[in-house]
């Protein structure tokens, strides 16, 4: 099982945990994690990874 500090947008090096710190922290779409982070503006291929930890992880 990968660890939270993965890295899951390799073009910003955005880790999983700080995209968990934002869905936590009220963030509930991509697009909100995207402007936070940058992830999801380079090559976009990380973009299924973070839908799946807003679906695992967003309480709303
Ligand atoms: S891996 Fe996230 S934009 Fe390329």
């Amino acid at each position: 099982m990968a660890e939270k500090k993965d890295i899951i947008c390799f073009c910003t090096g955005t880790t999983k945990q700080k995209v968990i710190q934002l869905i936590e922290d009220g963030a509930t779409n991509i697009e909100k994690i995207s402007s936070a982070t940058g992830a999801v503006t380079g090559c976009a291929g990380c973009d299924v990874s973070i839908m799946e930890l807003l679906d695992e992880y967003k309480t709303q």
